[in-house]
């Protein structure tokens, strides 16, 4: 009775966590809809999790006077896990996100690990194929662990300078060699027995240890920039880990998640390498923004400071304006103050609209979540593919915070780090706005020269500041409203 309780429990429980989960990632197909699909994928999570104390019905009499105690401590790493995770995702800043992303990803790669490493150590594994899998999944996982502890430590500037050695490349293939190697010898060695035998906990450590040590040395030679994209091609090493372990423990709805993870994070690495046209390899093996700046020519032109207000008047007269919204609004977090001020033009008859970069900030979709945050209408935002053409035909381009996503250099520099970048085309409007705090460069760390041109005239100052400014002097004006 208790283990017909625990098989149609489960079976219910992993099935509607399954539909929850994709139901869930189906609403975060648009930013309409993604903040109730987070919510949904997160119940299914919280199903998936709670039906794991069923469990507890199908364990045989002998380990049933440990049930208590394991119960117990089940119940505290959920409540001590959760807590935190409530605490830390509510204080965290938004251009923090990624740091947070990488570390709970890691903590993924590790779960997978220890499943390994339970299954490996109490020699549970049922056959060679079992065996296998749980190596590959621990695999995997530890090198997610240790490469999103790395690209966290990065991220919060733990560790500010890629670092980088002679031979590192060929160093990295060895220990990979290595890794697969020992692997290779715990299947053949328990092979040999009538029934697997991993009497070899040396090994497994060494397995473990190297494994380890590759996540470390795979992502401590990858510059800063491209932190974001290895974070998600870790985010697809978890999930394929956690979908193989889900395998070994014949849990479907650790499959599921697993996989599904594992290909979310595979397509959104392919969609970012793309938006800043590289390859991943290209992300992985080369030295981003480091060789071209220092070969970077004089830029014709100067920079010609303006008054934020002189700046806002000129768009409440204009007739259209396209906003650019870049990393910078992000770190003044002045996206209140910017829907307050297009209000303001859009009262005046100026038409408005806002042109997001598939890698405008520092995380995927950073720049749609600001706006939302701040209210702003999903049919005023247009992606680059969309909103392109209409610079040319636009009044005014105001660049609040972006600077890479904006540089010319992409389009006509061969030697610069972002060339073949596609960007938003700023520079073809009439006039064009940058608002940033001074000379700062953009994460590529090269020189801009859209600010040095004719129709350009730059803004000085934190973003939310100028804008608060800028606000001031449309109303100073006292214009009625147009119709
Ligand atoms: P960036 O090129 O990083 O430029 C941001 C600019 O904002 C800086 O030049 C800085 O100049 C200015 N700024 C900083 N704080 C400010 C503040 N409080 N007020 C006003 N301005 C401020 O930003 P972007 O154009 O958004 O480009 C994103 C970059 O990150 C690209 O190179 C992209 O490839 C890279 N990246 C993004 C992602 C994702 S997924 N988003 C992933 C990998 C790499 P000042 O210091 O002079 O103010």
């Amino acid at each position: 009775m208790l283990i017909l309780i625990e098989q149609l429990g489960i079976g219910a429980a992993d099935l509607a966590a399954a539909f929850l989960f994709l139901y869930g990632l189906h609403r975060m197909s648009s930013p309409v809809t993604a903040p109730s699909g987070i919510f949904v994928a997160g119940i299914g999570m919280a199903v998936a999790v709670l039906a794991s104390f069923l469990y507890a019905f199908g364990v045989d009499t002998a380990a049933r006077s440990n049930l208590p105690v394991n119960i117990s401590l089940a119940v505290v790493a959920l409540v001590l896990g959760g807590g935190a995770a409530w605490w830390s995702g509510r204080k965290v800043a938004m251009t923090a996100m990624p740091q947070m992303v990488a570390i709970y990803n890691g903590m993924g790669g590790g779960a997978a690990g220890a499943i390994a490493a339970v299954e490996l150590f109490g020699n549970k594994a049922q056959g060679e194929t079992e065996l296998i899998v749980t190596l590959l999944g621990a695999l995997i996982g530890a090198v997610s662990l240790s490469g999103s502890l790395i690209a966290w430590a990065k991220l919060d500037g733990v560790i500010n300078k890629p670092v980088r050695v002679k031979g590192q490349q060929a160093f990295n293939a060895l220990v990979m060699l290595v890794t697969v190697a020992v692997g290779a010898y715990i299947v053949v060695a328990s092979a040999d027995k009538a029934a697997l035998v991993l009497a070899m906990p040396t090994t497994i450590y060494l397995f473990f240890g190297c494994a380890l040590a590759l996540g470390i040395l795979m992502t401590l030679p990858i510059g800063g920039a491209d932190m974001p994209v290895v974070i998600s091609i870790f985010n697809a090493f978890t999930g394929l880990a956690v979908g193989l372990e889900g395998y070994v423990l014949q849990n479907p709805a650790l499959m599921i998640a697993g996989m599904v993870v594992g290909a979310a994070g595979m397509l959104l690495t392919l969609l970012m390498a793309k938006a800043m046209n590289r390859s991943v390899s290209n992300v992985v093996f080369t030295n981003f923004g480091e060789v071209a700046k220092h070969k970077q020519g004089k830029i014709k032109g100067s920079l010609k400071p303006i008054q934020p207000g002189d700046a806002g008047i000129a768009m409440r007269y204009a007739a259209s304006v396209i906003i650019v919204p870049g990393y910078g609004l992000a770190v003044s977090q002045g996206q209140g103050k910017l829907f307050e001020f297009v209000k303001l033009l859009q009262a005046g008859g100026v038409s408005v609209k806002f042109a997001i970069h598939p890698v405008a900030g520092r995380m995927p979709g950073q720049m749609d979540v600001l706006l939302a945050e701040a209210g702003v209408p999903y049919d005023l935002i247009v992606q680059l593919e969309d909103i392109n053409d209409q610079f040319a035909s636009t009044d005014v381009a105001l660049v609040i915070g972006a600077n890479d996503v904006v540089n010319p250099a992409a389009r006509t520099d061969k030697s610069s780090a972002i060339y073949g970048m596609p960007i938003l085309n700023a520079d073809y409007a009439k006039k064009v706005f940058v608002i940033k705090r001074g000379e700062g460069k953009g994460y590529a760390g090269i020189v801009n020269a859209l600010f040095y041109a004719d129709n350009c005239d730059m803004v000085y100052g934190d973003a939310q500041t100028v804008l608060v400014k800028m606000i001031e002097a449309v109303r100073g004006l006292n214009l009625p409203a147009v119709a």
